[in-house]
């Protein structure tokens, strides 16, 4: 039987509450970093302008919260309509999902704000209503409807500053002040022996408050043995394959990604640029010598990890590999996190916007796993090399978004675990799955070798 949601206790509201407000005022500083005179750029051709993503995001929120569930009238259906799905081409052909027409012209900023602010007045307004609606609808139980906003919101932050980070540095607002960098490694890479065991993936649909429909349901699988480097690939080891002439190797590159590598004229990570003689490193905000940052782990692609992994004689994680390394300890048992099950803290990885920019490999040891693997969490998404596909179970449960995975069980994307320094504590739960295509390179995504 659905559970009523006038469960719901005042303490909980006013909690959501705080965590809208909050969540808006990230997405606030976040587009800040945007001129209004660049509000109309599209520094990755895969992806809508900024205006967009301006009106994307309450209008999402408006269209489960208030639209799919309260039935309330709307302030703009044309803005629910236009700006209700975003876009993620399949990056070989162009081919797209299904979204909404793309106008000729954007409609005006200060029209799409004030739509933003009716609607976020309007959201607080729903966390009593839905508390008292009485819906049999599942989202509208135990808060889940607001929580999947809230995580929406939380994941196109990181969209939001990837994209920045391909607008030249001339083009955007610095946001002040920031944390400073740090250069300094004072972790050695080895590899670590997991012994053969059990690996649990996804969830439990009613042991979560929230989850997408790609976390359920639960299945635990037999792991072999595999030996896992305790340290992501960092700058400097990458730098020695490019150096050693391996990235230009067709020998090393699966033949979908040599294809891609030639027809892109890919010669070096997207992050990293040549000016003369002078290899530099793009930050959000900064450009950098890449001697100094030779301690970050290197931000890659699928394709690009594959191949520095076929050079060094290794290959990728698998996401089971990846579970059994992070979420469990040589006692056999799992954690929620793999540091154990501590709510996440600052001294446990870069997270939820610690630094907005990475940090040295290894530099918060206090989050390694149990077996002594560094970072599984944190300080970039760590790629495996396992295709996005359906847990069994699966069930597409968002009745007002079945396709948010179901497009993308499509042989092309690949699930990616962890977490950036963009990446909001609440997605980093052991059964949350991010997704991209072996051949988007713009993603804050580090990777790791492992071998037999
Ligand atoms: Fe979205």
């Amino acid at each position: 039987m659905a559970l009523p949601l006038r469960r719901f206790e005042p303490s909980k509201i006013e909690l959501l509450r705080e965590r809208f407000i909050a969540a808006w005022a990230r997405t606030d500083e976040i587009f800040a970093i945007v001129p209004t005179t660049a509000m109309l750029s599209k520094p990755i051709v895969w992806r809508h302008p900024f205006i967009f993503y301006v009106g994307h995001l309450p209008a999402f929120s408006w269209n489960q919260i208030c639209g799919a569930i309260l039935k309330w009238n709307s302030f703009s259906p044309y803005f629910d309509d236009l700006f209700c799905r975003g876009i993620d081409p399949d990056v070989d052909t162009g081919e797209c999902h299904w979204h909404p027409e793309v106008p000729e012209q954007w409609p005006r900023l200060g029209d799409v704000v004030a739509y933003r602010d009716n609607v976020r007045g309007a959201i607080l307004d729903s966390l009593e209503a839905i508390a008292h609606c009485g819906s049999t609808d599942v989202m509208a139980q135990r808060g889940r409807v607001f929580n999947m906003a809230l995580e929406h919101e939380y994941m196109h932050h990181e969209t939001l500053l990837y994209t920045m980070q391909q607008l030249p540095l001339d083009k955007k607002q610095r946001l002040e002040p920031l944390p400073r960098y740090s250069f300094q490694s004072r972790a050695n890479q080895r590899q670590i022996a997991i012994p053969a065991g059990k690996a649990r993936l996804g969830a439990k649909f009613t042991d979560t408050v929230f989850g997408w429909d790609n976390e359920f349901g639960e299945r635990v699988v037999d792991v072999p043995s595999f030996n896992i480097d305790c340290l992501p690939v960092t700058n400097a080891e990458f730098f020695d394959f490019l150096d050693s002439g391996a990235y230009d190797d067709q020998r090393y590159w699966r033949p979908e990604d040599w294809r891609w590598k030639m027809l892109e004229e890919k010669t070096h990570p997207t992050c990293w640029t040549k000016r003369d003689d002078d290899w530099l490193y793009r930050t959000l905000f900064d450009v950098l010598p890449l001697a100094g940052v030779l301690s970050w782990p290197v931000y890659v692609c699928l394709a690009e990890a594959r191949a520095y992994a076929c050079w060094r004689g290794k290959r990728l994680p698998t996401e089971a590999e990846f579970h059994r390394a992070a979420f469990y300890g040589p006692d056999g048992r799992e954690s929620a996190y793999p540091w154990g099950d501590a709510t996440p803290e600052k001294y446990h990885g870069n997270f939820d916007f610690n630094r907005w920019f990475p940090m040295p490999v290894g530099a918060n040891p206090a989050g390694n796993s149990r077996w002594g693997v560094a970072e599984l969490v944190g300080n970039g998404w760590e790629l495996t090399d396992t295709e996005f596909a359906p847990l069994p179970g699966f069930s597409p449960y968002m009745k007002s978004y079945p396709d948010y995975s179901q497009d993308f069980f499509d042989g092309k994307h690949f699930v990616l675990k962890g977490g950036s320094w963009a990446t909001g504590t609440d997605l980093l739960r052991s059964s949350f799955r991010n997704w991209y295509q072996a051949h988007y390179p713009y993603v804050f995504a580090k990777f790791r070798c492992v071998s037999v």
